[in-house]
């Protein structure tokens, strides 16, 4: 990808994942790495025919490519998303993910990680029917997501989470609790498989260790040393990651469409 989204856009607007991108972070789903692994277990991709949706700077997308899917197809909403990861080995297309383009029941697997969150309730349900509609009979749908916990959490706590993670990623985020993301699929149609949960360390050092190596660690600390104004939004967001460190989850659910 030659430049990132949002990358003319001051430090102080753009949205959390892009800044963390900005400063050399690749993997950007609130569960990390290791739910994502988990996720892909949980699917058959050799062989099968993948959609993902929302692939933004292809992390996932290598490793979906990498268990030698018999196609794969990545659909994001920004032009810059992914190409260079996916080149000759699958293709891109730039829609929205409620509106793919893609022929019904063509996919195996649909894959979206981190892009629900960040829709509203109306555009959640776009999207998973549209999903659904691609998805072939008895095939899966995988998703890695931002949760809330537990399933009967305060409405006034979940409120709060949400107003003060708006202010600081400046993405409009709505986490949902297991009970209600199991529902949304629910009744599209799906059979809920599999929850699998991680916690949302997406700023600790040692999930930083583990999803970006060492030389990810360093290059992400050298920016941050450099760029004091990131460095500011970074420490603000870790801080609401922190302070509803009880509240927040990494989630992840497969749910089959049924045959
Ligand atoms: C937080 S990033 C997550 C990217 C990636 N899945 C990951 O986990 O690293 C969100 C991505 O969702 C894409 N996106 C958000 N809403 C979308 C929509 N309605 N249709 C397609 N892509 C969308 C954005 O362009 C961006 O690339």
């Amino acid at each position: 990808m030659s430049t990132l989204p949002q990358a003319d856009r001051p430090i102080d607007d753009v949205q959390g994942h892009w800044l963390l991108a900005r400063l050399g972070k690749r993997v950007l789903r609130p569960g990390g790495l290791e739910l994502t692994t988990q996720l892909l277990d949980e699917v058959h991709l050799a062989g099968a025919e993948v959609v993902e949706l929302a692939p933004a700077i292809g992390r996932t997308a290598t490793l979906i490519l990498a268990a030698e899917p018999a196609g794969y197809v990545g659909v994001d909403a920004d032009p810059s998303a992914a190409a260079l990861v996916v080149g000759e080995r699958g293709r891109i297309v730039t829609a929205d993910a409620a509106d793919t383009g893609l022929p019904g029941g063509s996919a195996d697997v649909v894959i979206g990680e981190a892009m629900l969150t960040m829709q509203s309730p109306r555009g959640k349900k776009a999207i998973i029917d549209e999903a659904v509609r691609v998805l072939k009979p008895g095939g899966h749908y995988a998703i890695h997501e931002l949760g809330l916990q537990p399933d009967d959490l305060d409405p006034a706590i979940a409120d709060e989470s949400r107003k003060a993670l708006a202010r600081s990623i400046k993405v409009n985020a709505r986490p949902l609790t297991a009970a209600e993301w199991t529902a949304l699929l629910t009744e599209a149609g799906l059979e809920v498989e599999w929850v699998g949960r991680a916690a949302t360390a997406l700023l600790q050092m040692r999930r930083n260790l583990a999803d970006e190596g060492v030389h990810g660690v360093l290059r992400i600390a050298w920016n941050l040393v450099r760029n004091p104004g990131a460095r500011r939004r970074v420490l603000s967001v870790r801080r609401t990651f922190t302070r509803y460190a009880d509240q927040l989850t990494g989630i992840a659910l497969v749910a089959r469409k049924p045959a």
